[in-house]
Order: C-alpha cells, then sequence, then structure tokens
C-alpha cells in the first residue's frame, strides 16, 4: 500500500471514529456462525442484512421474544397474539386491538414473508424488519410499553440474560439486540409450496384445479384482471407485489374523502395520498378482511371492488379501471386465490415455556 493511501485511510477512520456520538449503543452483532434459510418452493432467496446474519440461537430467542407477552405494559400481549401463528400470522380483526382494547386504525397484515418486504406496513415507514420490531412495542396504542421499560423488565430475567449472552456476547440487553432477534426469526416466517407453487414452479401440472388454472390466466391477462401488473409473478418465483404505492380509493369516508393518507404522510408528494403497499396475496384466502382499513370482507367483494373500477379520486392509480369479468371468471380468480394458501414454517407455533 503507498503511503499516501495509507495516510487517507487513517484519517478517514480518525474521522469516522470522532463522528460516533459517545455513548451511543454500539450496535451488536449475532456470534454464532450463520445459518441458510431455505426458501420455500416458489419464493426467491431471503434477504439477510450483513450486520444481523441469522444465527440459531437468535433465531430462537426471536422466537420466545416473539411470543412474550412481557413485550406489551400489562403483560397481555405479545406479537404473536396479532400476528397469529393460528390465524395465518394475522388477527381477523378489520382492525388491530392494542392494549386495554384500544383499536388501531389499520388491518393486521400477516407477518408470512415479510422478510421479502422492501418497506415494512402499510405506508413503508420502516425500512426493515429490525427497525419495524421496535414500534410496536413502544405505540401506545398497540404494546404501549417505553423501550427503556422493556429492556429493564427483560433484564430482570436470568433466563433471558443468559439468552442474549448466547446469541450475542457478553453485555448488557439492549434494543438493538432484541430488535435484531426478532428479525432473525420472522426471516424464518417463510411460506410457500402452495398449489400455485407446486403446478407453477414445481412442474407437477395436476396441482391446480382446472378452474384455478383459468383463474391464473385470468389474473395474468392485462385484458381481463390485469392483477399481475402490480401483484407481480416471476419466473421462478413470485411475492406477488410490485414493493411499490398505488392508490385504490380504499377507505373514503362517505363524502368521498381519503381518510388515510397513506404513503404521502411519508413522502408529502401528492401523488401519494391515499396509497398504499400492494401486499402479497399469499395465503390471502386465509387473512380477511381486507385492505389496509379491514374494510373489505370477503373475496367477492375484494373482486367486486375491482370490477367497479376502485373508488373515483384525484390519485387513483391509471392501472385501476372498471373490468368486465363473466360470473364464471370471478369464481375461476378466486379458485386461483385460494391456490395460493401454502405451508407453515416449522417453528410457527411458540416455544415450549423456559
Ligand atoms: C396490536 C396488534 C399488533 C401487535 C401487538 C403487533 N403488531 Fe405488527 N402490525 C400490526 C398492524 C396493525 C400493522 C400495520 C400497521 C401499519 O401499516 O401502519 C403491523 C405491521 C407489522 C409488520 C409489517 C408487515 C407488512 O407487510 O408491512 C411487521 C413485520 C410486524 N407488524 C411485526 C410485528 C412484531 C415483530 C411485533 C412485536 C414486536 C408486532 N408486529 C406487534 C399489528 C400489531
Ligand atoms: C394498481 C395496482 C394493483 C392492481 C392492478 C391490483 N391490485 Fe390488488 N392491491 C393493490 C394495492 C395497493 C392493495 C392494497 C390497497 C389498500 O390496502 O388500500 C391491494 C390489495 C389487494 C387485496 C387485499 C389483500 C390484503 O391482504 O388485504 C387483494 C385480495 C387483491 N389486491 C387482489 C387483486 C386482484 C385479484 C387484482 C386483479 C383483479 C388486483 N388485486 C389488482 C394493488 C393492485
Amino acid at each position: 500500500m503507498s503511503k499516501r493511501i495509507f495516510f487517507i485511510l487513517l484519517m478517514a477512520g480518525l474521522i469516522f471514529a470522532c463522528s460516533r456520538p459517545k455513548n451511543a449503543e454500539s450496535p451488536a452483532r449475532p456470534i454464532g456462525s450463520a445459518i441458510a434459510i431455505p426458501a420455500p418452493l416458489g419464493l426467491p432467496p431471503i434477504p439477510t442484512p450483513a450486520d444481523n446474519p441469522p444465527t440459531a440461537d437468535a433465531i430462537a430467542l426471536g422466537r420466545r421474544l416473539y411470543h412474550e407477552k412481557q413485550l406489551s405494559s400489562d403483560n397481555t400481549l405479545s406479537c404473536g397474539n396479532c400476528h397469529s401463528p393460528y390465524i395465518r400470522f394475522a388477527d381477523g380483526l378489520k382492525v388491530a386491538s392494542g392494549v386495554r382494547a384500544q383499536q388501531g386504525t389499520r388491518n393486521t397484515p400477516t407477518t408470512l414473508n415479510a422478510a421479502y418486504n422492501l418497506t415494512q406496513f402499510w405506508d413503508g415507514r420502516a425500512a426493515s424488519l429490525e427497525q419495524q420490531a421496535g414500534m410496536p412495542i413502544a405505540n401506545p396504542i398497540e404494546m404501549d410499553l417505553p423501550h427503556e421499560v422493556c429492556v429493564t423488565k427483560l433484564s430482570a430475567n436470568q433466563s433471558y440474560r443468559d439468552d442474549f449472552v448466547k446469541v450475542f456476547g457478553p453485555g448488557p440487553i439492549t434494543m438493538d439486540k432484541i430488535q435484531k432477534a426478532i428479525a432473525s426469526f420472522e426471516r424464518t416466517l417463510l411460506s410457500g409450496n402452495s398449489p400455485f407453487d407446486r403446478y407453477q414452479y414445481g412442474g407437477d401440472k395436476t396441482a391446480l384445479s382446472a378452474a384455478a388454472i383459468r383463474g391464473l390466466a385470468v389474473f395474468t391477462d392485462k385484458n381481463r384482471g390485469n392483477c399481475v401488473t402490480c401483484h407481480v409473478m416471476g419466473e421462478k418465483s413470485a411475492l406477488f407485489t410490485d414493493h411499490l404505492f398505488h392508490n385504490l380509493g380504499t377507505g373514503m369516508d362517505a363524502n368521498g374523502d381519503l381518510k388515510d393518507a397513506g404513503r404521502f404522510a411519508q413522502t408529502k408528494v401528492e401523488a401519494d395520498r391515499g396509497a398504499f403497499r400492494t401486499p402479497s396475496l399469499r395465503n390471502v384466502a386465509k387473512t380477511a378482511p381486507y385492505m389496509h382499513d379491514g374494510s373489505l370482507k370477503t373475496l367477492t367483494e375484494v373482486l367486486d371492488f375491482y370490477i367497479g373500477g376502485g373508488s373515483s379520486n384525484p390519485q387513483l392509480d391509471k392501472e385501476i379501471k372498471p373490468i368486465k369479468l363473466s360470473a364464471q371468471e370471478r369464481a375461476e380468480l378466486i379458485a386461483f386465490l385460494e391456490s395460493l394458501t401454502g405451508e407453515l414454517p416449522a417453528n410457527a407455533e411458540p416455544p415450549n415455556k423456559h
């Protein structure tokens, strides 16, 4: 290495060291060896961040935390209560119900396959699973537990102290560690190998009914369903989302005003008003009700909504316009959506109590 390059690197290192705040919680990293999480048929390889490689111990701790009711102020609510393994990692409610039965404003999305989302939440306001995991804990209408209290509560428990040392090495429990462990567990909440996947990607032409195969054609045909434009399918895998935000006119009140600004609240771009992230359609037959506000009760209601061209408003997406489908085509499209019900991960249920 030339002297000049060495000097530049040295200066860069000094600037970096000095620019870091003194008492900032230093980011933790799991100490064990990273394991490869196999993707089920129909799903792409699972993305993992460089600073949080999934280790077996981190995943096990994350699973324990995910089902831990102590993460809520009154010890009644875990992540797993709203994203329940028994309801395809959703809750079956119109809008979420937090501690003290407080009503939220949005429908609970499934955490199955959330590991593939490029942003989290209906409005994309969290950039990663790690960042997302801290938010419901502190949210006053969800778990309502300030982060300092969360750390203090878990730190009072010897078995948690032991688990965190096992995963991250010696040192205190921190929110950074809590969020990383939960995110690693969520990366194992994968659901693929549905009848559709076996047909489309597994070469099993008997896996789908004739009706579902015709429904798939309606789904992908730009002149009929036009669904695939936003609920994207790939050559080797399908997530059924473009990861983008669209306005369908959902959630308008009696005056035709959008009740929820959606993506606009993040970007302040007028075109994003009332736009929400395209959800995946995997397991959709099991996660009613639908849309960011849970306003549509059944898949039939969802189809009726699309057939009518959504709800007219200035930001309505140009891909949403009235479509013509025969009664038979509707039934076929629903048969297709039902074929997207996949397998559940092996570690879905809460771990045994310590
Ligand atoms: C009171 C019910 C409730 C609890 C408890 C809860 N969530 Fe959620 N979760 C929701 C709702 C509602 C949303 C959507 C909110 C929004 O988009 O603004 C959501 C969104 C998410 C998302 C984003 C999924 C997507 O497709 O965008 C993830 C991931 C998630 N929650 C994980 C967790 C984790 C981890 C915990 C525990 C630390 C947790 N949730 C606790 C109700 C809950
Ligand atoms: C312009 C992009 C776009 C097109 C085209 C589109 N969707 Fe959607 N879809 C979305 C968005 C965005 C949402 C979420 C809207 C909201 O929550 O307000 C959604 C929601 C859904 C939901 C509810 C999922 C859930 O978990 O709540 C279903 C089911 C669905 N779409 C099926 C379809 C079908 C079937 C078609 C074709 C007839 C279709 N979509 C066409 C973007 C699109």
